[in-house]
């Protein structure tokens, strides 16, 4: 395709039965960002779609484990998610949701379509089930061998140590995820999508017709799968969680989750164009328009065959022209995990870092996996931060602004004398250009670091501060060619790290202009002679050893304790997040009367588990609580209802006076005490413990 008409980027679906880490990020949503953001300053007609993926076992199970409901569970992770993505400068057009009723109607009438046009086989087969749970076992629901590489722990549809993907019959020795029972085999019916019969159309649109701009690796493996045969893959299911089968005779039945969270990019661009007052049908029916997917590579075999298959035999949709996978992002050369809470997340970062977003933009596509997996270690972290960004980039702009201020007094100066140097910012600007159209984006963002070397090497060459007395006219020029330079790094560092961008056209006083506009000559440049510039500000601060320590102890202490701590509300600076060290200056109550060892003893106070919340009727101040103190599970009454949302205190741990007399509020018993902190304006704030403790837990 030489001259699209317009892009439609997509971002795969997170699921959310979790926070996101920065896997997430280096993987997917870091990357399509970049390559957005570029698209936007080229001029071009682009949307970056994305949302929650809501359905699927894995909610299902996290549900049983927190003790709530699947609706609970999404619900609190879409916010924590839509959130995180928000603070790190992730500029979807749209982020929405496969609980949508949009996304539900969308997804069915894909379905019926289908359905109708005699694109499925329907089939009753035996299928694994769980007699003591009374479910059938697909996907993450049973473990077991895989048959071709033999791990042990396979799922029942994917095996992640191999990315092959099979059904839950294939499993060797397979056991419930539920119950841990060896699964009956019971008669069901479904709904196949024959894959085989797309087996040659797929392998001319992609391996004959995108061999020369398809990534190695996603070639690789769709030339696997196509080596292995395609086979009819199940795309109902016989779950209670999900979108209704929308055909007579598949009552509690089920859509595949894989089935209805890809179409999850045509809703949300439905959303999008609903609220923008556009049309949705170009960007996935026209075809001058570009499709990319942005992706894992665990998501490979979804995004090449699955769904182009169904787009295909929907009939009206467009294919994708690129799905630009990215291979894992390990930490501290260990495999990320959720369930293993082995991850950094984004969430807590911020609250350690939290205006450093884009130290981790840099970080991760410095160090992103776009060929083969990669290591993101802390050290790194500190190295990358404090010898590139603070002392190549930060170190330029600075040297520019105090020279700019001390010549000149913030003004910049008149040149008289083209420097051949200020061709070179056109260059590197097609450079990076060109990378990042071949999703290179670590290429990219190296070669803008190149060009703020140059900087600090034209003025390492010139030395204006040797000059300055004998040849003031030749520093005017000098320093103009360094001002232009700063101004090209600050258009050309946004799709990287835009909140930097934002500092440095805030620092030189620039307006936005577009991407082929970045260029310089005498004549035209980009910053203009007797234009004035702000009073120099560091660009990034050194990370001291110290908060790199607290890092690793952090990773230290998540091997012990494996569940991520949600804030109950959260942000990045000047947002909501509670800083460290902000706590000073407050007035504080004079210490109460002595009391005995045995006083203290006599309290009896434990961790619990918040699982339930909801506001009590006619009480704006109360939030009734279900919490689990090991003891038991009990209600609660607290008195929080206005500085706490009941679905952001869900799964938060507190410690619970458990012996306090009950008490009725409003006609219900409440049978103990959480304990809160509040601050000098009056905010409340759990007093929890610093990781994860088993519920029951004594406080002594
Ligand atoms: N939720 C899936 C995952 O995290 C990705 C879904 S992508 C979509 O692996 F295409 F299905 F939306
Ligand atoms: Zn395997």
């Amino acid at each position: 395709m030489t001259q699209p008409k317009r892009y439609t980027v997509t971002a795969a679906l997170p699921y959310t039965n979790g926070p996101v880490h920065i896997g997430h990020l280096a993987g997917v949503y870091i990357p399509a960002d970049i390559y957005v953001r570029y698209l936007r300053a080229k001029g071009k007609d682009v949307i970056y779609i994305c949302g929650s993926d809501e359905h699927g076992v894995p909610i299902t199970l996290r549900a049983k484990k927190e003790g709530v409901t699947p609706q609970q569970i999404v619900d609190k992770y879409h916010e924590i998610i839509k959130r995180s993505f928000a603070e790190f400068g992730i500029s979807f057009d749209n982020y929405s949701r496969t609980s949508a009723k949009i996304h539900h109607e969308t997804a069915s009438t894909f379905f019926k379509k289908m359905y109708d046009d005699g694109k499925f086989i329907e089939e009753t087969s035996m299928q694994l089930y769980d007699e003591e749970a009374h479910q059938f076992l697909a996907d993450r629901f049973v473990t077991g061998t895989c048959p071709k590489c033999g791990n042990e722990n396979s799922y029942g549809d994917q095996c992640e140590q191999c990315g092959t993907s099979h059904n839950a019959t294939d499993l060797i020795n397979p056991k419930s995820a539920i119950t841990g029972n060896t699964p009956a085999l019971k008669e069901t019916k479904h709904w196949y999508l024959p894959l085989n019969q797309y087996q040659d159309w797929i392998k001319e649109w992609i391996v004959e017709g995108h061999k020369d701009d398809w990534k190695p690796n996603v070639l690789g493996q769709v030339k696997s799968w196509l080596d292995d045969g395609l086979k009819p893959r199940a795309v109902t299911r016989d779950l209670d969680w999900g979108i209704p089968v929308p055909v007579k005779g598949a009552e509690g039945k089920v859509l595949y989750v894989w089935f209805d969270a890809p179409i999850g990019y045509i809703s949300s661009t439905k959303e999008w164009a609903t609220r923008e007052g556009k049309d949705w049908e170009p960007y996935w029916k026209d075809q001058d328009t570009k499709l990319i997917h942005f992706i894992g590579k665990d998501n490979i075999v979804f995004h090449c065959i699955i769904f182009p298959a169904m787009l295909k035999a929907e009939g009206s949709f467009i294919v994708p022209e690129n799905v630009p996978a990215n291979e894992f992002l390990n930490l501290e050369n260990e495999k990320i995990s959720t369930s293993k809470n082995w991850a950094v997340w984004l969430h807590e970062y911020l609250i350690d870092f939290p205006d450093k977003q884009d130290t981790l933009r840099y970080v991760l596509t410095a160090n992103a996996p776009e060929s083969k997996d990669n290591d993101f270690t802390w050290k790194d972290f500190q190295a990358r931060n404090n010898n590139e960004l603070v002392a190549i980039l930060g170190n330029f702009i600075n040297r520019v602004m105090v020279l700019t201020h001390k010549y000149y007094e913030g003004v910049v100066p008149k040149a008289t004398k083209d420097f051949s140097a200020l061709d070179k910012i056109a260059s590197y600007r097609d450079s990076i250009e060109k990378s990042i159209e071949n999703f290179k984006f670590r290429e990219g963002l190296q070669e803008l670091m190149n060009l703020a070397r140059f900087g600090n090497g034209f003025l390492q060459e010139h030395e204006p501060w040797k000059k300055i007395k004998e040849s003031p006219e030749e520093v005017k020029n000098i320093m103009f060619v360094a001002l232009q330079i700063s101004a090209a790094l600050a258009y050309l560092v946004e799709p990287f790290l835009p909140f930097t961008a934002i500092k440095m056209k805030k620092l030189f006083n620039l307006s936005d202009i577009a991407w082929n506009e970045i260029k310089s000559s005498i004549d035209q440049p980009l910053i203009k002679e007797g234009q004035a510039i702000e009073k120099p500000e560091l660009l990034f601060e050194k990370i001291e050893d110290e908060e790199i320590q607290i890092q690793l102890n952090k990773l230290a202490a998540s091997k012990l304790d494996n569940t991520p701590q949600i804030p109950p509300q959260g942000g990045a600076k000047g947002g909501v997040f509670p800083l460290r060290g902000d706590l000073g200056g407050v007035e504080v109550d004079p210490q109460k009367a002595e009391i005995t060892f045995d006083d203290f003893t006599r309290m009896d106070i434990r961790i619990g588990t918040i699982l339930q919340a909801e506001k009590m009727p006619k009480a704006d101040k109360l939030l009734q609580l279900k919490v689990d103190v090991g003891i038991d599970q009990r209600t609660i009454i607290s008195g929080i209802a206005q500085y706490f949302k009941p679905e952001e205190i869900i799964g938060k741990q507190v410690c619970v006076l458990v012996n306090l007399a009950p008490r009725k509020l409003r006609g219900v018993e409440s049978k103990g005490m959480i304990l809160m902190a509040e601050n000098s304006d009056g905010k409340l704030v759990f007093v929890s413990p610093e990781t994860m403790v088993d519920n029951g837990v004594k406080i002594s």
